[in-house]
């Protein structure tokens, strides 16, 4: 089952259900996954330099038999190369770990900078750098002008951050890829960027790890109405909002059941819409006190635009 797509704000088409890869680098597990998913039809996978696994993905792209431009890759560069000069190179790491002349999609995987040296996950306040989104933004338009990138969009961008963004912008994003899920539903964001044509990617679409979506009671109860899984619920919920989704899964049955999509009722709909509860995984903050503006968009100033 080849899975639909919609279309982006540069007229090309990304598959709404995308294959999610952030830990899922088990030597060789990955590279199966990878290949499996294609066989049951995913057409569109998420990576990142930061889950370091990207070498295997592109090892496992060679090796399936389907034309590049049935493709959809999607990567993103991490925090330590967001100074202008250094974006470029970026992307060239990232086609050569992938083994692939261009991406589909190139994100800036969170909106703030670290020191250049700062090529992990683990950083205090004395690894920001204070470098300006836009300042990053005009090198990613660049890469649209050079070929090697056929659209290029945020991560982890919250509402604030794109509006002051859109007037600055010769291309504007065509995605913001941020956490979705039904207990953290982002309305708001949602709505600021599909009404400026960006379209919204929704990561841990099942609560990643962490957050218990799958535990839900109503959302149980809904898939047994429905003879499916909590997933295949959530999933459906998210997609019906015109939100695109990247599960991860390395399981075969979870990848072909994340990819039937359910046809839920309005009124189910609205019941998950209804769902009071608030938890996320991904905190981009990291307890930063000087990174409080990330999350909290109704803050006037973005010090870093
Ligand atoms: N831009 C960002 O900052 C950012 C942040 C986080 C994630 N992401 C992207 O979003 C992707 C998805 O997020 P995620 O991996 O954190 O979380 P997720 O896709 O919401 O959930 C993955 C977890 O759910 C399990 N699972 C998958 N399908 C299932 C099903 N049908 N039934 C029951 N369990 C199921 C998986 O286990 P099994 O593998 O055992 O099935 C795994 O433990 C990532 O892989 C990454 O590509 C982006």
């Amino acid at each position: 089952m080849i899975t639909k797509t919609i279309t982006l704000n540069t007229g090309a088409c990304m598959p709404e259900i995308g294959l999610g890869t952030w830990r899922a680098n088990e030597e060789g597990l990955l590279a199966k996954t990878v290949k499996t998913a294609i066989a049951l039809g995913y057409r569109h996978i998420d990576c990142a330099k930061f889950y370091g696994n990207q070498r295997e993905i592109g090892k496992a792209l060679k090796e399936v038999n389907v034309p590049r431009e049935q493709l959809f890759i999607t990567s993103k560069i991490w925090q330590n190369k967001h100074r202008p000069e250094l974006v470029p190179g970026a992307l060239d790491e990232i086609l050569d770990e992938l083994q692939l002349e261009y991406l589909d999609l190139l994100l800036i995987h969170f909106p703030y900078a670290l020191k250049p040296e700062k090529a992990t996950k683990e950083f205090t306040a004395d690894d920001l750098e204070n470098v300006p989104i836009m300042d990053t933004w005009k090198a990613m338009e660049a890469l649209v002008d050079s070929g090697k990138v056929r659209a290029i969009g945020v991560s982890n961008f919250n509402k604030t951050i794109i509006k002051k963004m859109l007037p600055q912008c010769r291309i504007v994003p065509a995605v913001n890829q941020v956490e979705i899920h039904p207990y953290n539903p982002s309305s708001e964001l949602v709505k600021v960027c599909q009404e400026n044509g960006i379209a919204v990617t929704g990561y841990c679409p099942l609560g990643g790890t962490k957050v218990s979506v799958m535990d839900d009671k109503l959302i149980k109860k809904i898939a047994e109405t429905h003879g499916c899984t909590p997933a295949q619920v959530a999933l459906s919920w998210i997609l019906s909002r015109g939100i695109t989704v990247i599960p991860k899964s390395t399981n075969e049955l979870r990848l072909k059941q994340n990819l039937e999509k359910v046809m839920l009722t309005t009124e189910e709909l609205d019941l998950i819409s209804g769902i009071k509860k608030r938890e996320h995984k991904v905190d981009p903050r990291l307890d930063l006190k000087e990174l409080e503006w990330v999350i909290h968009d109704d803050i006037a100033e973005c010090p870093l635009i």
